[in-house]
């Protein structure tokens, strides 16, 4: 075995994007030892993705937005299958999240009055999206990288932690690796946080990044906690179509929030269509272009474009128009925004013209863009207690997109930076708190030497199948048979094919050692990749029902008795077991703020 190297911490953060580094500020702030590990360099990672802003009812813009109608319209966006204590608690701290932002010296875009501006997105029922451009993301991780810093966490930049490591039924600590040298290390903690984002890579076309492969969810899986809502991934409806090399990247949902309009082939705004505007949202969005162009300037006019419903929908809509043959050249929609006028677009999208221009050789002030959805979000994850993120297992805390309940069955843009700044915070308090009251626990060798085999298993196999092939047929497998129109037909074909790669997966062979060797850390993540997806098909197959983003053209309607329900999974001898979970209770309180919106 490697000799390892061991490091000791009051708490350990694995991941260092939003919610790694809002929760990173807590522990500091509390003067204990905190450790966090980046997969990449410090300042990159998929936070940055979250482009178009960060929600909160600030209500700045004149309406009256409040706690209340944010809670409602996350409640009605995620088809009710979120936690109601987490989404209220959510609703509440967004407010106070973001003004903390303001003064840790995010800079906002202002309205005339000088307050934060904020824009429309799909799904809000007001202006709530605080934004600094189209690059709120970008904003949001340096403003917290800049506090963080300041508060002198130790940072591990380009570590990959491959298992979690457990003294009897508790987390005690991590394992992983050097990027750069390949060496081991411990990471001994009396609490760990879990930061590490979503898993979009297991798609073919998505917006996220290379690091995206679920690890933290994964690991947490294996150490014993419990993940649900794994079938819910968001298809964000507007990614990059063409070239080919940049399919799947985002176009921000603030395109159609700053007026951005969808059209097919025939230049049809084919969102006005009644069937793309299910029976929940009846009465709430304008039926005709024109009522929707008196919206954009008319604040007291409140039928938003259906441009803007919730992702879920857009992107259903998207998909049925190219099937029935109305796509355009490259196989997707249209989306204009050049009506706005150029000052105005490359003020409110400076990166989006820059984007188009430069990697697709399309002037956004004058051309439409071509889109097609793209994976962009994995609405479940780590089961959490909703008021300090701990896990089903003690010890461990989770954050951000890798924690599950906020957003049911489908998540609404802008939801997701104050999520990583309202749970990071919590998370960071919850393991403080955790981490004040017990010890370091006892590190187990044999845990090391079995993680050890795994990992340097493939080196020996130099003649094998390589992580790649096997990566790229996993994508192909799930970008055609758990994409947005499911049914048991073609998940069970997927299953078969996740169930043959992860058997050719135990026989994959990386050349060369474990000194900077991208290949062999490839063939790490796979296995995290595959062990997800399997969760994901087998938890899609599970729910016969359509909810959300989980479109089963088997089972089209919303099952009243799966709407009380969440799909969990967890680790049962070693195998995955996926069941239902009771849906935890609405409170009566928040019962009626829910009827106070039907009326
Ligand atoms: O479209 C966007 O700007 C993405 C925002 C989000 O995912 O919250």
């Amino acid at each position: 075995m490697e000799a390892y190297e061991t490091l000791k911490y009051d708490v350990l953060i694995i991941g260092a994007g939003g919610a790694g580094l809002r929760a990173a500020i807590s522990v500091c702030e509390r003067g204990l030892r905190c450790g966090v590990v980046c997969k990449s360099l410090l300042g990159k990672a998929h936070t940055v993705m979250a482009e178009g802003g960060a929600a909160a009812a600030l209500g700045n813009m004149g309406e009256k937005d409040s706690w209340e109608v944010h809670f409602r319209d996350t409640m009605v966006g995620g088809a009710s299958l979120n936690n109601p204590r987490i989404v209220e608690i959510f609703a509440h701290e967004a407010i106070d999240r973001v003004l903390e932002l303001e003064q840790y010296g995010a800079v906002f875009d202002r309205t005339p009055e000088g307050l934060i501006s904020q824009r429309p997105f799909g799904g809000h029922t007001y202006r709530r999206l605080n934004h600094v451009g189209d690059r709120t993301g970008l904003e949001l991780i340096r403003t917290l990288q800049d506090k963080a810093v300041s508060l002198h966490p130790t940072f591990h930049m380009e570590v990959t932690i491959t298992s979690l490591l457990r003294d009897g039924q508790r987390v005690i600590g991590a394992y992983g690796y050097d990027r750069i040298s390949g060496k081991p290390i411990v990471f001994q903690a009396r609490a760990v946080v879990l930061a590490t984002g979503g898993w979009g890579r297991m798609y073919r076309y998505t917006s996220n990044s290379w690091e995206s492969t679920g690890d933290g969810a994964a690991m947490a899986l294996e150490a014993g906690a419990e993940l649900i809502d794994m079938e819910m991934v968001q298809f964000h409806p507007t990614g990059m179509l063409w070239p080919p090399s940049m399919r799947g990247i985002l176009v921000t949902e603030a395109v159609r929030g700053e007026g951005g309009v969808l059209r097919n082939a025939s230049g049809d705004r084919f969102m006005y269509t009644p069937e793309y505007t299910p029976e929940r949202y009846r009465g709430k969005f304008a039926e005709s272009t024109e009522e929707a162009e008196r919206w954009l300037d008319d604040k007291s006019a409140n039928r938003r474009p259906p441009e803007l419903l919730p992702r879920d929908e857009v992107s259903r809509a998207i998909y049925k128009e190219v099937k029935a043959g109305r796509a355009t050249e490259h196989g997707g929609v249209h989306l204009d925004v050049s009506h706005r006028g150029a000052a105005y677009v490359k003020r409110k999208l400076p990166a989006m013209y820059d984007q188009f221009l430069h990697l697709g050789g399309v002037d956004i002030t004058r051309e439409p863009m071509e889109v097609y959805p793209t994976v962009h979000y994995t609405m479940g994850g780590i089961r959490v207690d909703p008021e300090t993120c701990a896990s089903t297992m003690p010890g461990l805390f989770a954050a951000g997109e890798c924690a599950a309940g906020l957003h049911g069955a489908n998540r609404l843009g802008g939801n997701s930076l104050t999520d990583i700044l309202v749970f990071g915070k919590r998370a960071g308090d919850g393991a403080a708190a955790f981490a004040e009251a017990t010890d370091h626990g006892v590190v187990d060798p044999d845990q090391i030497a079995r993680e050890e085999a795994t990992l340097n298993a493939p080196l020996g196999r130099p003649a094998a199948e390589t992580p790649a092939t096997i990566g790229a047929e996993l994508q192909e497998a799930m970008q055609t048979d758990a994409m947005i129109e499911r049914t048991e037909v073609c998940l069970s074909r997927c299953l078969d094919r996740i169930h043959e790669l992860q058997q050719r997966c135990d026989q994959i062979g990386v050349e060369g050692g474990r000194t900077y060797n991208p290949a062999w850390h490839a063939a790490r993540d796979l296995r995290f990749q595959l062990r997800l997806s399997e969760v994901i098909v087998r938890s899609a197959i599970l729910r016969k029902e359509s909810r959300g983003a989980h479109w089963r053209t088997d089972y089209p309607n919303m099952d009243p008795d799966w709407g009380r329900r969440n799909v969990v999974a967890r680790m049962v001898n070693s195998v995955v077991d996926v069941d239902t979970t009771p849906l935890p209770e609405m409170p009566e309180h928040l019962r009626l703020v829910m009827n106070e919106g039907a009326k």
